[in-house]
């Protein structure tokens, strides 16, 4: 075995954002990883934007981030999977991933991040990127999230099935990373009896009611092709397909961010490092009230929806066009969570509160004064909601897909929450 191919071989990833250099994390003895913006990048004034937790307040980048012992600073530890979905991805690239090493995996799947990013191994910090060397090609595409999922392309030809891109993520080798998947695939669980068509129908309720959602299908396995057998899961049940809203026509990346990455809080601690008001405050002061005004939106059909999971990682902000501007990305994760779990409640605490029959308009008043939005927009945002909801999910189509027994318990859901927001 080479030395290019041991865990620990690799000891700087050069970070880029599309074909701008951003800087480089370095691993020191110890384990220390060590992150910098380069000087080059520093003289822009932090453009094209990587994240807003590395800009200070009044404009300009900040000092770079502390190193850290053992793990990523935030913004990096965010881009990898978890849970389950790590599990998978340290199995598939045993020998060059430790378990539980963030360096190691985020080496790994460097040329498929979230985003625009990419992590390239480096021996320094003004090195060209040198091309990870490798025995067989490997998935490498890093989503975050705990549910089994895969990063997949459409095949045009051939039938038209799904497979997952393998090898450095850039078809072309023109270095831009095309060839990548341009769909999410998200496999169902055991534990969430058709969680696809649930979430498959409240994309669409979304979208009836005027939201901005990625285009979605309803697919059986049997559409894929060569899965790698880490990815194999039992789980029966169809698999809810996605467009990535992070890859553009030709596999062109956009960047995003999640909120555990505005914040700079590591994954761990993302239904706990923040309330719903700082990001309503955040998305009005980066983009605008209004765009807050439609977080509010967003954060009201949840609640009547019954999403108890909506934490800091299933809110993004994206850049389009040039990246020196934030925009609020389109909706994902929207899933009824409350027929498998009746107690459940908010993911994070909206007005001082996270039980769902206690929203009532005196913690709408709370969160809009702690966001620093005006109360009467935000109750008017929350009833056109309840409105709007009523005036769609009765008679949307896609609630045929739902089994009865899911249904009745978001509908019995829904009935008590509109009382709940309008009474
Ligand atoms: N349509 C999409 N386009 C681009 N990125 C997406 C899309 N949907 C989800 N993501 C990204 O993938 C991650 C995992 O997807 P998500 O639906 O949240 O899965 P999970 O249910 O496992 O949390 C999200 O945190 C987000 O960063
Ligand atoms: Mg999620």
């Amino acid at each position: 075995m080479s030395a290019e191919h041991t865990a620990a071989s690799v000891q700087a990833l050069n970070i880029f954002l599309n074909r701008h250099k951003i800087g480089t994390i370095v691993r020191t003895p110890g384990d220390f990883n060590a992150f910098s913006f380069d000087p080059a990048y520093r003289a822009t004034g932090g453009y094209p934007i990587l994240s807003l937790s590395f800009r200070a307040a009044n404009g300009g980048l900040r000092k770079d981030p502390r190193p850290i012992a053992g793990s990523l600073p935030a913004f990096f530890a965010n881009l990898l999977p978890e849970d389950k979905l790590r599990d998978a991805m340290e199995k598939h690239h045993a020998g060059r991933v430790r378990p539980g090493n963030d360096f190691d995996l985020l080496a790994a799947l460097g040329a498929d991040l979230p985003g625009a990013v990419r992590a390239l191994p480096g021996d320094g910090p003004d090195l060209a990127p040198a091309k990870a060397t490798q025995t067989a090609p490997k998935a490498r595409f890093s989503l975050a999230g705990v549910h089994m999922k895969l990063s997949v392309m459409k095949n045009t030809g051939k039938g038209g099935g799904l497979t997952v891109p393998l090898g450095d993520g850039d078809g072309d080798g023109d270095g831009d990373g095309d060839g990548d998947g341009e769909y999410i695939a998200k496999f169902p669980s055991t534990a969430f009896p058709a969680v696809s068509e649930n979430e498959f129908a409240n994309l669409a309720l979304a979208e009836a009611i005027g939201m901005e959602v990625p285009e979605r299908e309803l697919i059986t396995r049997d559409q894929f092709d060569g899965i790698p057998e880490e990815f194999e899961t039992m789980t029966e049940g169809r698999v809810l397909l996605l467009r990535r809203f992070d890859r553009g026509p030709g596999g062109q990346r956009i960047h995003i961010e999640d909120f555990a990455q505005v914040f700079g809080i590591p994954p761990a601690r993302k239904y706990e490092g923040a309330a719903y008001h700082d990001i309503a405050s955040a998305l009005s002061i980066a983009i605008s009230p209004l765009a807050a005004l439609e977080f509010v939106r967003r954060l009201a059909l949840s609640v009547i929806m019954g999403n108890g999971d909506m934490h800091l990682k299933n809110w993004s902000l994206i850049y389009p066009g040039d990246g020196n501007a934030p925009a609020l990305a389109p909706v994902y994760d929207l899933l009824s969570t409350i027929p498998y779990l009746p107690a459940d409640d908010l993911a994070l605490s909206l007005g001082g509160e996270r039980a769902f029959k206690a929203l009532t308009s005196s913690r709408w008043k709370a969160f809009a004064n702690r966001a620093k939005l005006p109360e009467p927009a935000v109750l008017k945002a929350v009833v056109e909601t309840v409105q709007a909801v009523d005036a769609h999910w009765w008679d949307l189509p896609e609630r045929a897909v739902v089994p009865g027994a899911v249904l009745e318990r978001i509908d019995t859901h829904v009935r008590t929450m509109t009382a709940v927001l309008v009474g």
